[in-house]
C-alpha cells in the first residue's frame, strides 16, 4: 500500500499569533504514524515561522506556489531555491485558484514543478475540472490534459511528484466529491502514471476534506490522502483528517 499524505494548504490565511498556535499544535500533537505523514503549505512570508516551529518535528512544511524562473526581474516573485532555503520540502504548483485567478496555463505549471523540482522541492501538481466542465462530461478530459502537461514536461522526473484531484466545484464550497465520484478518477490518473512509469506517485485529493468525510475518501484504493484547505487552520479538525 501506498503511503497516505495529508497536507494542509492555508491559502492566504493566517498571522503571527494565529500561526504559532496552530503550529505548535500540530509539532507537539502529530506523530508520525506508520504510513502516514503530514504537511502545512504556508503563504510564503511565513515560512521562517513554520521552519522554527516545525523543525524537528514529524511535520513538513512549504510553499503555495513557485515562480518557473531561477531569478532575476520578476517583481513581487518567490523562486523554488528561495523557498528550499527555509527548509520546505513541498510547492504546490498549478491551483485552479492559480490557474483561475492568475491565468496560469499547463505550460506554465509543469514550468513551475520543473523549478521546484530543481531546488530539491517535491511539487504538489493540481488538476481538477470546473463544475462547468463536469456537467459538460469534460472531468476525464480535462485533467487528464492537466497531468499529460506534467508528464510530457517532467519526463522520468515525474515519479518525483506529487498529484492532487481538486474539482474545482468541491473547493471551498462544502460540496465535496464523494468517494465513489473521485475514485474513478484517480484511478484513472493512476493508470496514466503507471503508463508513464510512475505508479508509484501518491495522488491526493482536495475540495472540502472534513474530518466526518476523510476516512470514506482515504479508503478508496488510489487516493493516498488530502489536499486540506480550510478544514487545516483548525488544529483539531486537521489532525483528526489526518488520523482518519
Ligand atoms: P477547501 O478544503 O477549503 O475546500 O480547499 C481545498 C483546496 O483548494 C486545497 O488546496
Amino acid at each position: 500500500m501506498r503511503d497516505k499524505l495529508i497536507v494542509g494548504n492555508w491559502k492566504m490565511n493566517g498571522d503571527l499569533a494565529t500561526n504559532a498556535r496552530l503550529l505548535g499544535r500540530l509539532s507537539t500533537d502529530w506523530h508520525a504514524t506508520q504510513g502516514r505523514a503530514l504537511a502545512v503549505c504556508v503563504p510564503a512570508p511565513y515560512l521562517a515561522q513554520a521552519r522554527a516551529a516545525l523543525d524537528g518535528s514529524d511535520v513538513a512544511w512549504g510553499a503555495q506556489d513557485v515562480s518557473e524562473h531561477r531569478a532575476g526581474a520578476y517583481t513581487g516573485d518567490v523562486s523554488a531555491s528561495m523557498v528550499a532555503e527555509f527548509g520546505a520540502r513541498y510547492a504546490i504548483v498549478g491551483h485552479s485558484e492559480r490557474r483561475q485567478l492568475h491565468g496560469e496555463t499547463d505550460a506554465i505549471v509543469s514550468a513551475k514543478a520543473r523549478a521546484a523540482l530543481a531546488a530539491g522541492l517535491t511539487p504538489i501538481g493540481c488538476v481538477g475540472e470546473t463544475l462547468a466542465e463536469r456537467e459538460r462530461g469534460e472531468t476525464d478530459a480535462v485533467v487528464a490534459r492537466q497531468l499529460d502537461a506534467l508528464i510530457e514536461a517532467l519526463g522520468r522526473d515525474i515519479a518525483r511528484i506529487v498529484v492532487a484531484y481538486e474539482p474545482v466545484w468541491a473547493i471551498g464550497t462544502g460540496r465535496t466529491a464523494s468517494a465513489a465520484q473521485a475514485q474513478p478518477v484517480h484511478a484513472m490518473l493512476r493508470s496514466r502514471l503507471v503508463r508513464a512509469g510512475a505508479g508509484d506517485v501518491a495522488v491526493l485529493y482536495g475540495g472540502s476534506v472534513k474530518a466526518n468525510n476523510a476516512a470514506a475518501l482515504f479508503a478508496m484504493p488510489d487516493i493516498d490522502g488530502a489536499l486540506v484547505g480550510g478544514a487545516s487552520l483548525d488544529a483539531d479538525e486537521f489532525l483528526m483528517i489526518g488520523r482518519a
